[in-house]
């Protein structure tokens, strides 16, 4: 079948290893399903899996792709949630220590067919496109996870969100203002700034820049480079939830600002299946729709690759097959 894959790892050159070819297909286990593949959305994750960041060499080649959208065989259409847990396993997916996402194991989406256990396959709302609904299963769920599991606010608040442009950055702007925050948005550059007062930003800075009051909390995926201002900029309690380190992970800890203003810090990653259905419930009875900045057909996918590479997204990047 077509697929969009890691041929091997490649830490210095993540693009050379981006192959768009073909995959054999597989058939599901007992208790999967085989889904056909209509949208899956890029993630800054499938770069670290080009990079061979968080996979076992011997898993190579990996088909690519960690969400999507599609049809199950009696027709379903169907959002695809990445965490895939141990069948023992019982509550909260993302702490299971057996736990994988899809590219990680497991071959991933971006191909005409994907094989999921089949309580990873969650109802798509007719209301969403594929294409929206491919931006819920990674971005959008850790997003959700963040706002409304880990950081504890409450409608009225203020939300500082380090980054415009990403995928997780957008989304939390997006569902931080459909739930009544108070949103604000650092932005590396005036047209990034610019997006994020679309779609709903109530004021956005130049980043490090000293705001006009501290925040209740911080929204993080950026590390290194805007650790030191997101601990700046929080109230005295505030909290800083954090799913991800793009420009590296070896921040200054600040811990004397940390005990002294007794900030809190919380680790997040993606979630779980029912604050999936969750979200969707909540996408669909809000209105609010995911920013897709840029969609192309799946066998064009190392544009979009090179974009996100690039650091020119626009919200998420979606593939189309
Ligand atoms: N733990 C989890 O479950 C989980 C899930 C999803 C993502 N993540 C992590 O979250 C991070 C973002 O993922 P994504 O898919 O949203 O990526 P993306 O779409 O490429 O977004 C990158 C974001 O990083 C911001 N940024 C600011 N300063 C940066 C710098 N110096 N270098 C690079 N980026 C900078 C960008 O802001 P501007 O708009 O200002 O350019 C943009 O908002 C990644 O590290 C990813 O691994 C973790």
């Amino acid at each position: 079948m077509f697929a969009v894959y890691a041929s091997e790892p490649n830490p210095e050159d993540p693009l050379a290893s981006l192959t768009v070819g073909e995959r054999p297909a597989e058939d599901p286990p007992p208790g999967w399903v085989s889904v056909q593949v209509r949208a899956a959305s890029l993630n800054m994750h499938d770069i670290w899996t080009l990079r061979g960041v968080g996979i076992k060499s011997e898993q190579f080649p990996m088909i690519l792709g960690c969400d999507g959208a599609g049809v199950l065989d009696d027709g379903t259409e169907v959002v695809l949630h990445s965490v895939i847990g141990d069948p023992d396993w019982r509550g909260d997916e993302t702490l299971d220590p057996k736990r994988t996402l899809l590219t990680e194991k497991h071959q991933g989406t971006f191909a005409d067919r994907v094989i999921v256990p089949a309580r990873n396959a969650v109802p798509k709302p007719a209301e969403l496109s594929f294409v929206e609904g491919a931006a819920m299963g990674t971005a959008w769920l850790t997003a959700y996870r963040m706002l409304f599991v880990k950081s504890g606010l409450r409608p009225g608040q203020t939300m500082l969100v380090q980054g415009a442009s990403g995928g997780v950055a957008t989304a939390l702007v997006q569902l931080g203002r459909a739930a009544g925050m108070r949103v604000w948005v650092t932005g590396r550059t005036e047209a990034k700034r610019e997006l994020a007062a679309g779609l709903g930003a109530h004021a956005t800075f130049e980043p490090g820049a000293r705001l006009p009051e501290r925040v209740d909390a911080v929204f993080e995926t950026v590390g290194k480079d805007t650790w030191s201002h997101s601990l700046k900029s929080l109230k005295p309690g505030g909290i800083v939830v954090v799913c991800g380190a793009t420009s590296g992970p070896d921040a200054v800890a600040e811990l004397q600002r940390v005990f002294f203003l007794q900030l809190r810090i919380a680790g997040s990653t993606m979630g779980s299946r029912d604050e999936l259905a969750d979200l969707l419930e909540f996408v669909r009875l809000s209105g609010i729709r995911p920013q897709i900045g840029t969609e192309l057909p799946m066998t064009e996918a190392d544009r979009g690759f090179r974009t996100m590479l690039d650091g020119e997204t626009q919200g998420k990047v979606v593939f189309t097959r």
